[in-house]
């Protein structure tokens, strides 16, 4: 099992604060954002009497308004389309059981959410990366690429969309190409898209569930962890027109019984979060990005994969191993008593021996903030290399 790169260098960043160091958080997606008052007060106010187990499908009332959601976006689903899990982490491992038996093989542009690693080892699936580049800001590789790599074995393509760690929106045309090549070898299409809501500079999400006769190809995973900033929900699900993937993920989600009750009354609650919130919340985002490249471009020898989506970037180095350098900064290097943190992007590959002069920074601190943490950087980075 594959330790998380967001999470091992955790034991140096505690050690560093018990020392009454301040350790600056750049390596992982928790949003700062305020979660809609409307979820919180709806868990505070209720008045169950009995904790109970919900569906294992989750609430009627839940999916019925998430369908509603969905049409909102232009993505036509109903209630029984959908299986809400606990976070987008179950429906990811759901989807993975469910369309691959031990020792088959999905397709994933690399770099990629290093979790998928972990939940396709967990399942028995072999992740077969095809490399996007920094230099084209990781966009889709050619659909040359992805062919090269279907033997008997491959059971799916899956991206993520818009990216973590890349934070690369696919475009329309990509996807159809993505859409072309499943139905051409008849596998299953997976994507990603707890995202969705946050793309910048007027580019608009497309969703694969969007995309005209690949409904029995298409599976989306979901999560309300980062759209409302409900990391701690803990709910997410998995949306598919294809009742056999329902039917089989349902079972996988019989066995765990049901997805959290006061999580799903948030949830449900958080639907009605007017877009206004978004709104600025998408606002504060492009601050937060156009600041962090800014001063990102001040640093000699970087290169950055300009982020259209998501609230995450890579940010190539002058160093040959991100792991040492992200651990250096937790055990050694101080700036006014102040240090960051950073996420080591090898773990966001399956190729050996790639990332590895890459970080991940998630820009998920207010500017202030941000701004130091790059300047913190930048001063480690400059001591290190001498
Ligand atoms: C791309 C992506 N997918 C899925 C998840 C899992 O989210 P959760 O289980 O909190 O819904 C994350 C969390 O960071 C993510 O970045």
């Amino acid at each position: 099992m594959p330790e998380s790169p967001i999470r091992k260098l955790v034991p140096y960043a505690e050690e560093a604060k018990k020392k009454g160091v301040n350790v600056i958080h750049l390596n992982i997606g928790q949003p700062d954002i305020k979660t809609p008052q409307v979820a919180l007060d709806a868990v505070k106010n209720n008045t169950l009497e009995v904790l109970a187990y919900s569906r294992t499908e989750g609430s009627e009332t839940y999916r019925e308004k998430l369908a509603a959601y969905y049409a909102k976006n232009d993505i036509h689903v109903s209630a029984k389309d959908i299986i809400v899990t606990t976070g987008g982490s179950e429906a990811l491992a759901f989807t993975m059981s469910t369309v691959a038996d031990n020792d088959d093989e999905i397709i994933i542009p690399e770099p990629f959410y290093a979790n998928y690693n972990g939940f396709a080892t967990a399942v028995g699936v072999k992740v077969v990366p095809v490399i996007s580049h920094i230099d084209s800001n990781f966009a889709l590789p050619p659909i040359e690429e992805f062919e090269k790599l279907i033997t008997p074995r491959t059971k799916a393509i899956l991206i993520c969309n818009p990216g973590n760690p890349t934070g690369y929106l696919y475009t329309r045309e990509e996807i159809k190409k993505l859409a072309q090549i499943v139905k051409k070898y008849d596998l299953f299409l997976i994507a990603d898209e707890v995202y969705r809501e946050f793309t910048y500079d007027g580019k608009e999400h497309y969703s694969i569930l969007q995309e005209e006769g690949l409904e029995n190809h298409a599976i989306v995973v979901d999560s309300v962890s980062k759209r409302y900033s409900m990391c701690g929900a803990r709910i997410g699900c998995l949306v598919s027109k294809n009742e056999t993937i329902t039917k089989t993920a349902l079972k996988f989600a019989q066995a765990r019984l049901s997805p959290p009750t006061y999580a799903q009354i948030a949830s449900e609650a958080a639907l009605e979060t007017p877009q206004s919130y978004f709104d600025q919340v998408k606002e504060e985002y492009v601050g937060r990005r156009d600041l962090l490249i800014q001063e990102l471009k001040k640093i000699e020898g970087v290169k950055i994969g300009v982020p259209q989506g998501a609230f995450y970037c890579i940010v190539e180095l002058p160093i040959d191993d991100s792991d040492a350098f992200a651990q250096w900064l937790l055990e050694e290097f101080r700036l006014d008593n102040e240090t960051v943190m950073v996420a080591p992007a090898a773990g966001f590959y399956a190729s050996e021996d790639h990332g590895k002069n890459q970080i991940r920074i998630a820009y998920v601190l207010d500017k202030e903030n941000l701004k130091k943490a790059v300047h913190i950087l930048k001063e480690g980075l400059a001591s290190y290399i001498g």
